[in-house]
């Protein structure tokens, strides 16, 4: 239902949220602060019609965006034709073990209950000191949206809890290296939550 559902949206979100940061400073300079730590490829992984794809691009990094829904990567490829995007599942990623020296998860775990966002597989795809970058709304509670971007929609919404997440993180490998919390800005729901986050190695209960 997450995949029909952007599909049907995906115009229409291309030309609602047309930007990476418009307005939003704190939301640009986290994502500047992993720009300038994050070396290697970098996957914007949920990348929908490809904003932040484009914005790291510009901040001169070497990327590429995955997402499910193909409406959304049509978008990404109309409108930023000189990057690369695939479709693929964040929760089963077609890409090599630490492969990657950043991985950007923006607002794309908002459809998973907290427990199902993979972060297993974000530790694998990522090398040794790689960096994450997660975005997400922040507080407890799930909704169901039936219409969205002006079209009809069946999309579950999460809310996530900042102290889960970084737990959740945490066990499957990864180092808090700082969050941001801030009060919602115009158009959203409510308070929002951005962790950056940096690959351990080994994970724990792994040898090597
Ligand atoms: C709220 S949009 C955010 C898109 C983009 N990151 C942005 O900030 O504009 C959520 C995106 O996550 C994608 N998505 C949701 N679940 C996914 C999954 N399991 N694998 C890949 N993409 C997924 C959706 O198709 C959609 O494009």
């Amino acid at each position: 239902m997450t995949r029909a559902s952007y599909d049907v949206v995906a115009a229409s979100y291309a030309q609602l949220i047309p930007d990476a940061h418009d307005g939003r400073p704190l939301d640009a300079a986290i994502m500047r602060a992993f720009a300038e730590l994050a070396n290697g490829p970098i996957a914007d992984l949920g990348c929908g019609t490809g904003r932040i794809t484009q914005h790291l691009h510009e901040l001169g990094k070497d990327v590429f965006g995955v997402d499910l829904s193909d409406g959304m990567l049509d978008q990404a490829k109309k409108l930023y034709p000189h990057l690369d995007f695939f479709q693929g599942d964040i929760t089963k990623l077609d890409l090599a073990d630490d492969s990657l020296g950043g991985a950007v998860v923006w607002y794309s775990t908002v459809h998973m209950p907290a427990e199902e966002v993979p972060w297993q597989e974000f530790h694998r795809v990522l090398e040794p000191g790689g960096y994450l970058l997660h975005a997400f709304k922040l507080g407890n509670r799930k909704n169901h949206m039936t219409h969205a971007y002006g079209h009809d929609v069946d999309l579950d919404v999460y809310w996530h809890d900042i102290d889960e997440t970084v737990s959740n993180a945490t066990e499957a490998g990864f180092n808090e290296v700082a969050r941001l919390q801030r009060q919602k800005g115009v158009d959203e729901g409510g308070p929002q939550a951005f962790l950056l986050m940096s690959k351990r190695n080994p994970a724990p209960g792994q040898t090597s």
